[in-house]
């Protein structure tokens, strides 16, 4: 903190040599028997003016010029800021606009540091996660591999078996690596959201044919329900179909084992539409659902990992529906279901 300004110091000084003067010219001019008040006064003004002038500007001279050494070393300053403290360094007190300039010079470099930090550690948590979830489909791979090498190739029960389960890890790997590659560009701004009108219930139902096989084999039966026959939207068609799919496929995945049934609900919400995708399942205990569109978050309760999936899904669709200023959110009772819902603009 800066507690005496040049302005002070000079003051200070100024009446120091105005004393001196004056005590001078006391002394002379008594001595001399000619004392008089009048003249004594202007000459302690004028000498009180002058000297505070001259040390005000060659004390905030000097100052400035040692501060531009600083600036000189700090280095990293922006170039606007030298300029904006040499701007206000004219007229107002310099040591206090340098000492702010530190200050805010201080505060910007500690927020770079934690900025730095947060990042080295979402670097190490996401690499400890691709590796981790890589490590599974690539071992069951090495696994079939080395028994089919191993003699198991000659055996018609176990060469198609096996076979087909590597397919079915090298499918999971490739999986993966798109969900990557998706949430790379979300998280790193790169996503431009490419927005058309479509109706969002004619998307729906398209998603729903698309993955019929898969419910089928699930034991899940999709439906739609709203009031309205269309619902007219402005976003990006190929997100939204992708938000549709991840959490369709959630609902198939981790709906009831044995009668499975998914409700893909719309609801007129003001200037927004509310869709709604529910199932029947096990449902989510409340304490997971805070961390759920946490990229690789997933709940031991559901074994998903048996399931397939890069734990990514939720947190593609939570980054899509943003990008697109709209919300997402879930609700769950176990034993009962889960409901994610999410807004879209109307048209
Ligand atoms: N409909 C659902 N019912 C129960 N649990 C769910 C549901 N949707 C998601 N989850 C839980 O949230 C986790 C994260 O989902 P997601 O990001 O899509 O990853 P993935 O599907 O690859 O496991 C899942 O692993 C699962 O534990
Ligand atoms: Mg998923």
């Amino acid at each position: 903190m800066v507690t005496s300004s040049p302005k002070k110091i000079a003051a200070l000084n100024a009446l120091i040599i105005t004393v001196i003067t004056i005590a001078s010219y006391a002394i002379l001019t008594i001595s001399l028997h000619a004392f008089r008040i009048i003249p004594m006064l202007i000459l302690l003004v004028i000498v009180f003016i002058s000297s505070y002038g001259i040390i005000t500007y060659s004390l905030e001279k000097f100052i400035y010029e040692k501060i531009k050494i600083i600036y000189k070393t700090i280095g990293s300053l922006k170039t606007h800021k030298k300029r904006e403290l040499k701007k206000k360094a004219k007229s107002d007190d310099v040591l206090e606009i340098v000492n702010q300039v530190v200050l805010e010079w201080d505060k910007e470099k500690k927020q770079e540091i934690e900025e730095l930090k947060r990042m080295a550690t979402y670097r190490r948590e996401f690499l400890g996660n691709v590796s981790h979830e890589l490590k599974t489909p690539i071992f069951n791979i090495q696994g079939y591999v080395l028994s089919l090498l191993d003699g198991g190739i000659h055996d018609p029960d176990i060469n198609q078996k096996f076979l087909k389960k590597a397919e079915k890890s090298v499918n999971r790997m490739i999986a993966i690596v798109e969900d990557l590659e998706e949430i790379n560009k979300l998280e790193s701004g790169e996503l431009k959201i490419k927005k058309e009108s479509f109706d969002l219930i004619e998307l729906t139902r398209e998603v729903i044919d698309f993955m019929e096989m898969k419910a089928e084999k699930f034991n899940s039966r999709i439906q739609v329900k709203s009031s309205f026959r269309t619902a007219k939207t402005m976003a990006d068609k190929r997100r939204i179909r992708q938000v549709l799919i991840n959490l369709i496929d959630n609902a198939i995945k981790y709906g009831d084992i044995e009668r499975n049934l998914i409700t893909i609900s719309f609801y007129d919400f003001h200037d927004n539409y509310l869709v709604e995708v529910s199932d029947n399942g096990k449902g989510i205990p409340e304490e997971f659902l805070p961390r759920l569109f946490e990229r690789f978050y997933r709940t031991e309760f559901s074994r998903s990992r048996d399931k397939g999936g890069s734990g990514l899904g939720l947190a593609i669709v939570k980054h899509i529906i943003e990008a697109h200023q709209q919300t997402i959110s879930v609700r769950s009772k176990p034993g009962k279901g889960t409901t994610f819902s999410f807004t879209m603009i109307k048209t």
